[in-house]
């Protein structure tokens, strides 16, 4: 069966109506485009899991700050449905700025406050209500569904849950592994900004959190100790900035100290042009032995 691309509102709650009503289950994965295994591995769960499968392409500009690259944001609609087909994706929605904010600017935005404030919304705050504001508008047009998202954005699975929980959405949120280059970059349409020098030295992300990670293992229970040495990593590469490294509870992304519990290693780095994220799990039981995913 090949891809079929929707691009209004009403087309595409009328086929997935008829899904339903004959029983079948819809799976939704949303994107802002410009597909990579980390994106198809979402919809290879959702073909999985799901009988028919919606994947919805649209930049949002609600959750892009003054100043961000919501006007470089790369994009390859061929590409992106040819790789969509590859999926088994059955739905392809893409809708224009206008189909999807008709007014203009919105008056009514979703936010969830605490988790929204923290890590990544330090330094965006405005994304994540953005983030909240365009997914209850995607899980209103899609209705009843299971929803892919990567752990990759972390956060962004927390405040979505947190959203689906406090206002009783009809949503399923699954939660999928972070898709890895060979050399541990965990992949982002973002990566496509690196010149040769920065996609060299960019690794060292995922490095530094492999490092705390290892600290949290051999029994480090300081959060300061673990940021440390993270950061001194990160530091240590010239073409990266630090924005921040930090570990956090894995559930309430707060500090805990001494370390304990199921955790979450984060950290933002600048690359040039490109800002990327990336995290890792870990867990110190309460008799201290330690896992890890
Ligand atoms: P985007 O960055 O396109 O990512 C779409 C989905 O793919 C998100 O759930 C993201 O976590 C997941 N993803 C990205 N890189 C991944 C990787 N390397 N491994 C596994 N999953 C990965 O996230 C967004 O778009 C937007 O904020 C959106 C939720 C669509 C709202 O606009």
């Amino acid at each position: 069966m090949s891809v079929t691309i929707v691009t209004t509102v009403d087309e595409l709650r009328a086929r997935l109506d008829r899904v339903r009503a004959a029983g079948r289950e819809v799976g939704f994965v949303p994107t802002m485009g410009y597909l990579h295994a980390g994106h198809a591995s979402l919809m290879a769960a959702a073909r999985a899991d799901t009988d028919v499968v919606v994947t919805s392409i649209f930049v949002n500009p609600l959750q892009f700050g003054p100043g961000e690259d919501l006007e470089a944001y790369p994009q390859d609609l061929v590409a992106d449905a040819v790789r969509a087909e590859e999926e088994g994706v059955d739905l392809l929605f893409v809708p224009s700025a206008t189909e999807m904010y008709p007014d203009g600017a919105v008056r009514t935005t979703v936010s969830v406050a605490g988790l929204s404030e923290l890590l990544d919304g330090r330094t965006r705050p405005t994304h994540f209500a953005g983030v909240a504001t365009v997914v209850a508008k995607l899980f209103a047009i899609v209705g009843p569904c299971r929803s892919y998202f990567g752990e990759k954005d972390f956060q962004q699975v927390a405040v979505v849950r947190q959203m689906v929980r406090d206002l009783s959405m009809p949503v399923d949120v699954i939660a999928c592994p972070t898709a890895r280059e060979p050399d541990g970059l965990a992949m982002s349409s973002r990566n496509a900004y690196l010149t040769v020098e920065e996609r060299a030295a960019a690794p060292v992300v995922h490095a530094a959190l492999l490092v705390g990670r290892m600290a949290i293992a051999a029994g480090e229970r300081d959060p300061v100790r673990v940021r440390a040495l993270m950061a001194e990593l990160i530091g240590a590469e010239p073409l990266g900035e630090l924005d921040y490294a930090e570990v956090v509870d894995a559930g309430t992304l707060e500090v805990v100290d001494p370390l304990q519990g199921s955790l979450r290693l984060l950290a933002a780095v600048r690359f040039g042009r490109a800002r990327l994220i990336d995290n890792l799990g870990a867990q110190v039981a309460i008799g201290d032995g330690v896992g890890a995913d």
